[in-house]
């Protein structure tokens, strides 16, 4: 507990979201507990169809976990052991968790500094280079799409198909168009930090081709595709009926809080001429759903200890880059090797956006930062 500040603004309110459908969600546990129906069924199809259309694609299969969705993707996409998946290092370990646990092979290309997403100049340069790659897993971080018509061109142009790793980014918009609809496969996961959190773990995949879609539903269960027939050899990964059961409803909603306070924020830091970056979406991110409000500052850790103080929770996302992770050794990569991301994990600091903060909240943030520099 911290004594020095009487304030205290968690980086995420669980608990006070949580009491807004306090009343909802326990009605709903009864009412599935009461069914003893608890994998798949009705609630999790009208999940799948309510995120299908919310993502505009035609189809979601819903599955156990974010990671579970980026290594059921690359499997129905026939990503063999051997084979190379471009990525970026600048993500959270799942991305390139979920290559490994496929047998393939990560390979690492930079982000920009501005998105913290895959820097799209490299690309053309890393695919010559790595003629092996099987898949792209675009990471859209944070709740910002990544540069997507030049890697899906690049992509299209090779017949590689692109995974895009939309964890943190449901209802996110590249020019207009949703998260998970773009690339062939999108991936989802219902964490409970997530935008649409669930209670435990979640995942969902989206896609608008129908083979693949068969391929997914099957996977999900042992590769199944009749009574005690299994086509392929898949994993037990399915979504519970509680997991699908109430948050959606809010989603936009609180997604429009945490897009309010992000812009509260950009007002305050040029107002008060604070010496740091806050994110700010590019022109083609034409709807970035904040799962993390994150700035670029000097002196970090500096900053993260003083707001600590305050009472003020913030994290760094993520302090070492995948390339650089002591699993990750034997890739053979160095520091150095991602200048940015290694720039990035040195700089970034995620603040408090939930929907249930305050202009005042912010404003006590703000304030906070701009005098740990003064
Ligand atoms: C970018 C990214 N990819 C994948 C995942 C994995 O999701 P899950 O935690 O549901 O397995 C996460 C979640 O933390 C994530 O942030």
């Amino acid at each position: 507990m911290n004594t020095m500040s009487e304030k205290q603004i968690p980086l995420l309110d669980l608990q006070a979201q949580h009491a807004q459908i306090r009343e909802e969600v326990l009605a709903e546990i009864v009412r599935v507990v009461d069914s003893q129906k608890f994998i798949l069924g009705e609630d999790v199809k009208k999940l799948e169809a309510e995120i299908a259309s919310y993502s505009g694609t035609k189809y979601a299969i819903g599955c156990a976990s974010g990671s579970d969705a980026l290594m059921l993707a690359l499997m129905a996409l026939d990503v063999h052991p051997g084979d190379e998946v471009l990525t970026t290092p600048y993500t959270f370990f799942a991305t390139a968790g979920a290559i490994s646990r496929v047998g393939a092979i990560p390979v690492f290309m930079d982000v920009e500094e501005d998105t913290f997403n895959l820097d799209v100049s490299l690309m053309e340069g890393v695919l010559t280079a790595h003629p092996k790659v099987r898949a792209i897993i675009p990471v859209h971080l944070f709740g910002g799409c990544a540069d997507m018509d030049p890697i899906m061109k690049m992509a299209n142009e090779r017949g590689i198909p692109v995974v895009e790793d939309a964890a943190q980014s449901i209802g996110s918009e590249y020019m207009g168009r949703r998260a998970g609809s773009i690339g062939k496969i999108g991936a989802f996961s219902f964490f409970p930090s997530k935008n649409l959190g669930a209670y435990g773990d979640g995942g969902i995949m989206t896609t608008d081709d129908a083979v693949l879609a068969e391929r997914l539903t099957a996977l999900r269960v042992h590769g199944r595709t009749g009574k005690y027939f299994h086509q392929w050899i898949g994993v037990n990964s399915r979504l519970d009926a509680l997991q699908a059961a109430v948050q959606f409803r809010y989603l936009d909603g609180w997604t429009a809080g945490r897009d309010r306070n992000a812009g509260h924020y950009r007002t305050q830091i040029a107002k008060l001429a604070i010496p740091v970056i806050p994110a700010k979406p590019a022109v083609y991110q034409t709807r970035h759903v904040y799962n993390q409000f994150a700035i670029r500052c000097q002196q970090r850790d500096g900053l993260q200890a003083h707001l600590k103080k305050q009472g003020i929770g913030s994290e760094v996302y993520y302090p070492l880059p995948l390339h650089l992770q002591p699993c990750y050794a034997d890739l053979g990569y160095e520091k150095g090797d991602f200048p940015v991301s290694e720039k990035l994990a040195a700089e970034s600091l995620a603040l408090p956006v939930h929907s249930g903060l305050t202009v005042e909240d912010i404003d006590y943030i703000c304030e906070s930062v701009r005098a740990f520099y003064a």
